[in-house]
């Protein structure tokens, strides 16, 4: 038997926020250890003291929680605590270690026995690699990384300074004085370029080709990587991209390389853009995708390669759900 931990914070003292939030972090302790419900024996929660208006316990077992003993308590009130706050224990029947959850304001309070987790999905344009990290980093609640919009941002940032995303020398002098940056607001990455949020207008099938140009120099890949390292030194993280599992995160817990036949994932690229109102042909997009993938694959510097220790997927047959469920299942087995 193992115990996990975890907490939350609520934004305030409401029936509908305590629910939420119980629902959110039993949830993810569930997904994060891989348990099952009867693997729960007991949940026991205690809450601050500014928290009046709901039991969590009653509200883990209106989540679902049936079949295992529910407890709730007060927390003293102590000088300086956090506020608003709702820990919980899990006692689970486990073989593996136990994985603590902390969530939202609470996310700092235990990095002692919260282990950092960086997880690596590299594979070529249409793979599905950002659809199922996504869902993935939502389900053991880690931050996303798409470092493809970092180098998309670059290709705008030349394209707006009418400079050849191919002239080494110029694109080096136009992006020395420029900052990307790659921020989750709620889950979702947003992509700023000097402070402006592009991350629709990095969107488009010239910035895409662009985006595989520019990434090629030494400079540019240099100043992306340092930036990638930075923010998996601090947070569990779920990386996508080209060279994350070879170079960026060599060192990564687990690494995966997502694959697909061209034409799959032109048919996929196409329907994509097609939803956001890019009428590219099919025929169009294929060829665009095979003259990135040879330039990706081809470019001297941290090419588009499968990891040695890289888990290989074929994404063709699957749909998103099931990659993610069967990457989950890897990664399950092994944490
Ligand atoms: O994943 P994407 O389609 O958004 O990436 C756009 C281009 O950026 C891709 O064709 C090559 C480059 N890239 C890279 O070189 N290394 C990465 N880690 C991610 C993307």
């Amino acid at each position: 038997m193992k115990a996990i931990r975890g907490a939350t914070t609520v934004l305030k003292d409401s029936a509908k926020e305590i629910k939420a939030s119980v629902k959110e972090l039993l949830e993810k302790i569930k997904d994060a250890n891989g348990l099952a419900e009867e693997n729960i024996i007991c949940i026991m929660f205690s809450n601050t003291a500014d928290i009046r208006s709901y039991y969590p316990a009653k509200a883990a077992r209106e989540a679902g929680f049936f079949n295992c003993a529910l407890y709730s308590s007060l927390e003293p009130e102590i000088n300086g605590a956090l506020k608003l706050c709702i820990r919980v224990m899990v006692l689970a029947e486990i073989g593996k270690d136990a994985h603590h959850v902390y969530l939202h304001g609470a996310e700092n309070l235990r990095k002692d026995i919260s282990k950092r987790l960086n997880i690596a999905i590299d594979g070529p344009a249409g793979s599905g690699k950002s659809t199922v990290s996504k869902i993935i980093a939502s389900k053991l609640n880690l931050l996303y990384l798409d470092t493809g919009a970092m180098y998309r941002a670059c290709a705008l940032a030349c394209i707006r300074a009418n400079v050849a995303c191919s002239d080494s020398e110029s694109v080096k002098n136009i992006l020395k004085d420029v900052e990307i940056e790659a921020k989750n607001v709620g889950g979702v990455q947003l992509t700023y370029l000097n402070g402006e949020d592009v991350s629709e207008k990095i969107r488009t099938p010239e910035i895409s080709m662009q985006a595989s140009v520019v990434s090629a120099h030494e400079y540019v890949r240099v100043k992306m990587v340092e930036l990638q390292r930075q923010i998996a030194k601090n947070n569990s993280c779920i990386l996508d991209g080209r060279d994350i599992g070879t170079n960026v995160l060599p060192n990564a817990d687990f690494k995966f390389y997502l694959t697909a036949s061209d034409e799959v994932r032109a048919e996929r690229r196409t329907i994509e853009n097609r939803e956001k109102g890019i009428n590219q042909p099919y025929s169009e997009v294929l060829q665009e995708i095979k003259q990135r993938d040879k330039q990706d694959k081809t470019r001297k510097i941290a090419p588009l390669i499968k990891a040695a220790n890289a888990i290989e997927v074929d994404t063709g047959k699957m749909n998103a759900e099931e990659v993610a469920e069967y990457v989950l299942k890897r990664i399950h087995e092994r944490i």
